[in-house]
């Protein structure tokens, strides 16, 4: 019996339509282009706007767009992980939601939060449950509404992270093809550096809460950026040398899409070039669980059948890892 492989056979992305420039996060904050362009990479970034509009509207459309172009019922779908910071509410899960609005009646499905990483550590768990043998569609969201968690008066942030998303379409392989490794990582004692400070069950929401601000992002920058900048490329490197893959057998790195400067240092530590390095955060910024599905997204129409991908990425847990996979599919 040949062993069962999960491999991405679809992938979707979704972007509000909402485009926040650097030029007029200048007319919001003390900030200039030049310095956001030169310290991030990041040029725009998409906002979903509206009321009521929550991480869902990302899923749901992401996911539509997959059934469409892949031909699938809904009631086909057995599974719905959705990876994101920024549920719709406490509960029920954003996965649940979406999978109601997408007509997936047959699914079960939860939230998975591992922040910047949760893309990553969705997708490995989800492969899993294919390669079983008793899964044959699931699907796995990465999206988050940044914009939601976002304080517009604070600087070191606000020029940082956007909204968006995308949804893959995981099915069992047996050639070969699919995920081949994954490598996570967490220590919570990267808490203090990053996280939201209320909303929680340790200090639920009151007016003196939002007084004080606490229902945003809290990023102490430099301490993040000098844990992201070493974990990524040692993770991303001992996915290659654990599969004995040298830079030349790489057709891509997925890098999460948080800072260029951390996404350079990675592909150095790996050994590879520019060309081989999926890059949209001057359009998208950092959509948190959706950075890695959006590179995907983006570069399908480049990917071969085969192709060497290594998806690594960074965030709030402190969380990190890498996966390797085979591509399994040409875009007809
Ligand atoms: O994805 C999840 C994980 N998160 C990350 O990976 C983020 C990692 N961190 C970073 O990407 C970077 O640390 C930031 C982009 C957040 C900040 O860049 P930095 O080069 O580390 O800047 P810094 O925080 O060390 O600040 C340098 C200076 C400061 O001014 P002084 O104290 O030197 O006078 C800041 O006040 O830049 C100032 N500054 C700004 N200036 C203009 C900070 N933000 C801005 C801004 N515009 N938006």
């Amino acid at each position: 019996m040949s062993t069962i492989q999960a491999a991405i056979t679809a992938i979707q992305g979704y972007l509000p339509d909402y485009v926040l420039t650097n030029k007029e996060l200048e007319t919001i904050v003390d900030t200039t282009d030049e310095w956001i362009t030169s310290r991030t990479g990041i040029k725009q970034r998409h906002i979903l706007k509206g009321e009521n509009q929550g991480t869902s509207v990302i899923g749901i459309n992401a996911i539509n767009g997959l059934l469409e172009k892949t031909g699938t019922k809904a009631e086909e779908i057995d599974m719905i992980i959705c990876a994101t910071t920024t549920p719709d509410l406490a509960f029920p899960a954003t996965a649940n939601i979406i999978a109601n609005k997408v007509g997936a009646i047959n699914s079960f499905g939860y939230d998975l939060n591992a922040a910047c990483s949760g893309f990553l550590y969705a997708l490995t768990t989800a492969s899993q449950f294919i390669e079983t043998g008793k899964y044959k569609k699931v699907i796995v969201v990465g999206a988050d509404k940044m914009s939601s968690i976002i304080d517009y008066e604070d600087r070191t942030t606000c020029i940082i992270f956007g909204d968006g998303g995308g949804a893959v379409l995981l099915e069992p392989s047996t050639n070969g093809l699919g995920i081949q490794d994954a490598i996570l990582h967490s220590d919570g004692s990267g808490e203090p550096h990053l996280h939201m400070k209320a909303g929680g069950s340790r200090k639920p929401a009151s007016h003196e809460t939002i007084d004080a601000k606490e229902h945003y992002v809290y990023q102490e920058g430099s301490s993040v950026f000098k844990f992201a900048v070493t974990n990524m490329a040692e993770v991303a490197a001992d996915i290659m040398t654990k599969n004995n893959l040298t830079a030349k057998d790489v057709a891509y790195l997925v890098p999460h899409q948080a800072n260029k400067r951390i996404i350079d240092a990675t592909a150095k530590r790996m050994g590879i070039g520019d060309e081989k390095v999926m890059l949209n955060i001057e359009r998208y910024g950092n959509t948190t669980s959706g950075t890695i599905p959006l590179c995907l997204w983006d570069y399908e129409s480049k990917l071969k059948k085969g192709d060497n991908l290594i998806l690594a990425a960074f965030g709030g847990g402190f969380t990190w890892g890498a996966v390797y996979l085979k591509w399994a599919y040409d875009l007809q």
